[in-house]
C-alpha cells in the first residue's frame, strides 16, 4: 500500500496545535507522533513551517443546479476541482426534490451529476418541496441511504418554498428518524408582496434585490424555524444566516438549551449591501438571498462565530456567469438568477480575515471549516479530524503564502469573483484526499470520477 509521510509539521486540530509527524497509509491516517521512522515511507514530504489540517468540508454548495431559468456553472468536475484547490476535500451538495415526483428520483438524478465527475468525496442534502403520501416514509429511506439532512425553504412562493404544516410534519419525523433540518429562513410571502410592490413602483435594478429582502423577514422564519423545531422535538440547521437579528434568535435558543446550529458565508463577513448598487448592472453579480445586509452586521456574525453562536463556515456556492446568466436580469431583478460563487476561496478568507486578524483562533477556524460540519451532518470522525484511523484528508498549509483572489487566476467555472483583488495570507500547499494527492504548489493532480458519495450516519446535529 502507498504511503506518504508528512515530517515535522504542525498539526492543527479543532482542539489542539502541536508539532507532530503523520504517516499515511492508503487512504487512512495510520499514526501520528512527534517524529516517525522515515525509511518505512515510499513519500516523504516535508512540512517544515506548515500547517497540518483536517481537510475542509464545506456543507452547502450547489453544483450543475437548475435554478432561476439556467444551472449553476460549475459541474461536478469544475465545482469539486475548484474546491480543492481552496483546501476542501469534502462538500455536501443539494439534490431536489421536484414538486410530484419521489426523494428517489431527485437523489438518483444527482448521483448521476455526480458520477464519473466528482474528484473529491461528496454527500447530499435532500431539498424536500413536496411531502405528497409518501414523503415522511421517503425521508426514512433516504436516511437509510446516506442522506441525513433535508433541506426546506421558507423562501421562494411557487419555487421550492414549503408551509408550516410541512415543515413541522419533516421536523417531527427527524426527531425520530435522527437527521438533521435545514432551514433557508426568510419569510417568502411577505418578500413576495414587497416585491412586487417594487416592480409596479418601477425599481427593477439589482439594488432592489437586497431592499425588498428586510432583515426582519429572515429574524422572524429563524424565529419561527427554531419555535418549530422545539415543538417537533427536533434539532434545527439554519442555512446562510446574514444579519444580527437572525444571530440573535439563534443565540437565545441556544442559551435556553435547544438544538439549534447555524453557518454563515465569507459573504456575509466580508461585504455588504454596497456591492449590490455597483453601477452599470455589475451589482447583479452580489444578487443571492438571503442579501448582504448593512455594515453593522459583520462583526456581530465574527462575534458570533467566535462565541460560538453560529458553528460552521460554508459558502453556498452557487455561481451564475455575469454575460450570459446574471443578464437574464438585466431588466428586472427577480430575474437575476440568485446565487453567488465562492467554493474555492473559503479556508482563505476565514483564515486571512479571521485568523490573521485576531477574530479567530486556529483550533476554532479547523472547527468552523472542517470539525464541526463534519460531526453535525454525521461525517466525523472519518472526515473533519487528524486522527489514526480517519480519512486521509489532509491539507498542508503555508501561513505565509501571499495570494490574491481573482476571476483570473481561479478555478470555478465562472467569469468573476465576489472577492476580485482581495489579498490574503495563507493558503493551501498541499490538498490530499484519501491519500491522493489532488493539489500541490498550484498543479492539479486530481481526475474526475475519483470522488466518492458519502453515506452519512443520521446523529441529529449530535456530537459524536
Ligand atoms: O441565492 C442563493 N443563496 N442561491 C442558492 C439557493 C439557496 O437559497 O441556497
Ligand atoms: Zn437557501
Ligand atoms: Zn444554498
Amino acid at each position: 500500500m502507498p504511503t506518504t509521510l508528512f515530517r515535522n509539521g504542525t498539526v492543527v486540530t479543532a482542539e489542539r496545535s502541536f508539532a507532530a509527524d503523520i504517516l499515511v497509509e492508503g487512504e487512512t491516517i495510520r499514526d501520528i507522533a512527534p517524529t516517525l521512522p522515515v525509511e518505512a515511507a515510499g513519500r516523504v514530504i516535508d512540512a517544515s513551517g506548515m500547517l497540518l489540517m483536517p481537510g475542509g468540508i464545506d456543507a452547502h454548495t450547489h453544483l450543475d443546479m437548475p435554478f432561476g431559468g439556467t444551472t449553476s456553472s460549475d459541474d461536478f468536475e469544475t465545482g469539486t476541482r475548484a474546491a480543492a484547490f481552496g483546501g476542501t476535500t469534502t462538500l455536501i451538495d443539494f439534490a431536489i426534490q421536484a414538486k410530484g415526483t419521489r426523494m428517489r428520483d431527485a437523489l438518483d438524478t444527482w448521483w448521476k451529476k455526480a458520477d464519473g465527475r466528482a474528484t473529491i468525496d461528496y454527500g447530499l442534502h435532500m431539498i424536500v418541496t413536496d411531502l405528497g403520501e409518501a414523503g415522511l416514509d421517503d425521508m426514512d429511506s433516504m436516511v437509510a441511504d446516506g442522506v441525513a439532512s433535508f433541506k426546506l425553504f421558507m423562501a421562494y412562493p411557487g419555487v421550492l418554498m414549503v408551509d408550516d404544516a410541512t415543515i413541522f410534519q419533516a421536523m417531527s419525523r427527524t426527531a425520530k428518524n435522527g437527521a438533521l433540518i435545514c432551514l433557508h429562513a426568510e419569510n417568502g410571502g411577505v418578500i413576495d408582496v414587497i416585491v412586487r410592490k417594487a416592480l409596479a413602483e418601477g425599481k427593477t435594478t439589482p439594488i432592489h434585490h437586497a431592499l425588498t429582502r428586510p432583515v426582519t423577514a429572515e429574524a422572524e422564519a429563524v424565529h419561527r424555524a427554531i419555535a418549530m423545531a422545539e415543538m417537533a422535538g427536533a434539532p434545527v440547521y439554519i442555512v446562510h444566516l446574514s444579519s444580527e437579528e437572525a444571530l440573535n434568535q439563534v443565540r437565545e435558543a441556544r442559551d435556553r438549551g435547544l438544538p439549534a446550529f447555524a453557518e454563515t458565508c465569507p459573504q456575509y463577513l466580508l461585504l455588504s449591501v454596497e456591492e449590490l448598487a455597483r453601477p452599470g448592472f455589475e451589482g447583479a453579480k452580489y444578487v443571492f438571498t438571503p442579501p448582504l445586509r448593512e455594515k453593522r452586521h459583520p462583526p456581530k456574525l465574527w462575534e458570533g462565530l467566535k462565541q460560538d453562536h453560529l458553528q460552521v463556515v460554508s459558502t453556498d456556492h452557487c455561481p451564475f456567469c455575469f454575460e450570459d446568466q446574471k443578464s437574464l436580469g438585466r431588466d428586472d431583478f427577480t430575474k437575476i438568477p440568485n446565487g453567488g460563487p465562492g467554493i474555492e476561496n473559503r479556508l482563505q478568507l476565514l483564515y486571512h480575515h479571521g485568523v490573521n486578524e485576531g477574530r479567530l483562533g486556529l483550533n476554532r477556524f479547523v472547527e468552523l471549516v472542517s470539525t464541526t460540519p463534519a460531526k453535525l451532518f454525521g461525517l466525523y470522525p472519518r472526515k473533519g479530524a487528524l486522527a489514526v484511523g480517519s480519512d486521509a484528508d489532509i491539507v498542508m498549509w503555508d501561513p505565509k503564502a501571499d495570494h490574491v483572489i481573482s476571476s483570473r487566476t481561479h478555478h470555478m467555472r465562472v467569469d468573476y469573483s465576489m472577492f476580485e483583488g482581495f489579498a490574503v495570507k495563507g493558503n493551501a500547499r498541499l490538498v490530499m484526499s484519501r491519500g491522493d494527492v489532488l493539489v500541490e504548489n498550484g498543479l492539479y493532480h486530481g481526475r474526475p470520477g475519483r470522488g466518492r458519495f458519502l453515506k452519512r450516519a443520521a446523529r441529529g446535529g449530535a456530537w459524536n
